[in-house]
């Protein structure tokens, strides 16, 4: 009796593919390279800091909470302090090329999936020190984002919460390749984070706070 062309196919179809399967999963274990393997879960790499150098910064706090929300990812807080540069200026540039440091924060981004950043608002703009890196990190790679999903944040003792410096990086954030899934500002944070807890108070407000780091809290 004849087998049908199409049951032939499908027998051969699912030979070849056991087979690799077998010797990607047979060679991941030999090499020690476990990524080969098809039922692993890749880990998802979230990138966190807050936009300021305050040594007892506010929105440090918050992002170590947002950190603690995370649940399907590993978070890395970076502290800006760890990243000071000499004031940027183009003669500067000239002067001393590109600093390793800036190299540094764009292999950071680059190696995650996903950012968390918490900006403090000075007159109504960004810390001088978020400013100072991001622009020595622009003129290495002026993507700075590099297509990173964000979840931009921010908090002040301010009623508005740092809500316009906010405003500023959700608007230019698309010119860097960022890709904004959500943003909040908490004001008052005084009032609405508990220092003792290291948490939000209120309830209404900690549910928008969840909801929008949920956002890359997944791998898709
Ligand atoms: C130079 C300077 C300018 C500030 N301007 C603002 C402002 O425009 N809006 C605001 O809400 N808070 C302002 N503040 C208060 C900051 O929100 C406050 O210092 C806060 O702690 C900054 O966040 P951080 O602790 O995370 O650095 C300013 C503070 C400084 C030192």
């Amino acid at each position: 009796m004849n087998a049908r062309p199409e049951k032939v196919a499908h027998f051969l179809f699912c030979f070849y593919y056991l087979t690799l399967r077998r010797i990607l999963t047979a060679s991941s274990i030999l090499i020690g390279y476990p990524f080969l393997m098809s039922d692993s879960i890749p880990t998802m790499k979230i990138l966190a800091f807050a936009a300021t150098n305050h040594k007892k910064s506010i929105n440090k706090q918050l992002v170590e909470y947002a950190a603690k929300l995370i649940t399907h990812a590993e978070v890395e807080i970076l502290d800006l302090n760890d990243y000071e540069l000499p004031l940027y200026g183009q003669d500067k540039e000239e002067e001393i090329g590109h600093p390793q440091l800036a190299k540094d924060f764009l292999t950071k981004i680059q190696q995650s999936d996903a950012i968390i950043i918490s900006f403090a608002e000075h007159n109504g703009s960004y810390s001088v020190a978020y400013k100072n890196i991001f622009d020595w990190c622009s003129r290495i790679e002026p993507k700075v984002f590099q297509n990173k999903k964000m979840v931009l944040i921010s908090t002040s003792p301010g009623a508005r919460g740092g809500a316009t410096v906010l405003a500023s990086a959700v608007q230019s954030a698309p010119h860097f390749n960022g890709v904004v899934k959500a943003n909040l500002s908490i004001p008052n944070f005084f009032d609405n984070f508990d220092q003792d807890k290291q948490c939000l108070k209120h309830s209404e407000l900690n549910e928008q706070f969840k909801d929008a780091i949920s956002h890359i809290d997944h791998l898709t």
